[in-house]
């Protein structure tokens, strides 16, 4: 494990059960956002309104089975599952992948809490950025996605051009990648400082890193409205958010 990735692992590890709480606000703007940005992400998605009906038609006519369409998210550095949770009424299964076993424990906790079975939303401990991935993510569960998404992750990892290529391996032809996380901004103070390896993105790299890693077509990116207000020990730092997508060809 780099240096970046252990600070990363025990800082996380720290704040796992207060994480929610802290950024309720930012969590669910962003999941706002996310919601709002659908077609945006441009993924085939279930529907979910006809999913219930699908199960109703089943449960009156044993013969006729509900149509199977199977989305498949892998939320990478999926901490307490922001992201998964976005996107559950529109897809049929989320893996989510952390370096902190405290965030996984987060993570499973509200999957079940919410009624949801393993096989429908659970996540692993593990690092895909590793000289060599995690011998655990290799089995084909950890393959074939439809999107991988990545929420305020890129600006924690050592080398966001090897994640965009980690990732893209794991997407089927036609899978989407998907990141939210920060524009260029000053310098993080207080005590995630030691956590933050990049302080944002501008658009042109992330296009760039996209497009090196085979998920340049249909590239998207948008810086979305109002910003957000990030509390760093008690400090107020105002940041702005983009969203980028590109289809894995
Ligand atoms: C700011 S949190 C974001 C969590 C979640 N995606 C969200 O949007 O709420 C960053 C997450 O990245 C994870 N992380 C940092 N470096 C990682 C790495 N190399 N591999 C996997 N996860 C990592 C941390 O453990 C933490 O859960």
């Amino acid at each position: 494990m780099t240096d970046w990735a252990e600070k990363n692992r025990s800082h996380f590890d720290e704040q796992a059960s207060t994480y929610n709480s802290k950024f309720r606000n930012s969590i669910e703007q962003i999941t706002r956002a996310i919601q709002e940005r659908l077609d945006f992400i441009g993924v085939d998605w279930v529907d979910p309104s006809s999913s219930s009906e699908d199960e109703a038609a089943a449960s009156s006519s044993k013969a006729a089975s509900p149509k199977e369409k199977s989305i498949r998210l892998l939320d990478y550095a999926c901490g307490t599952g922001m992201i998964s949770r976005a996107l559950a009424p529109y897809i049929t299964q989320s893996i989510g992948i952390d370096i902190s076993s405290s965030m996984v424990e987060e993570y499973n906790s509200s999957a079940s809490n919410q009624g949801l079975s393993a096989s429908e939303m659970r996540a692993f401990v593990g690092d895909l950025l590793s000289p060599i991935p995690s011998p655990s993510l290799s089995p084909p569960e950890f393959h074939d996605f439809d999107i991988a998404a990545v929420g305020l992750g890129f600006h924690h990892f050592t080398d966001p051009r090897l994640a965009a290529l980690r990732l893209a391996e794991r997407l089927k032809k036609g899978g989407v990648l998907f990141i939210v996380d920060f524009l260029p901004h000053e310098h993080v103070h207080g005590h995630a400082a030691h956590t933050v390896v990049h302080m944002g993105f501008e658009e042109k790299d992330i296009r760039t890193w996209f497009e090196e890693a085979g998920v340049g077509a249909g590239f998207r990116y948008e810086v979305l409205g109002k910003g957000m207000v990030v509390m760093h020990d008690g400090r107020e730092q105002k940041r702005s958010l983009f969203m980028a997508r590109g289809t894995k060809m």
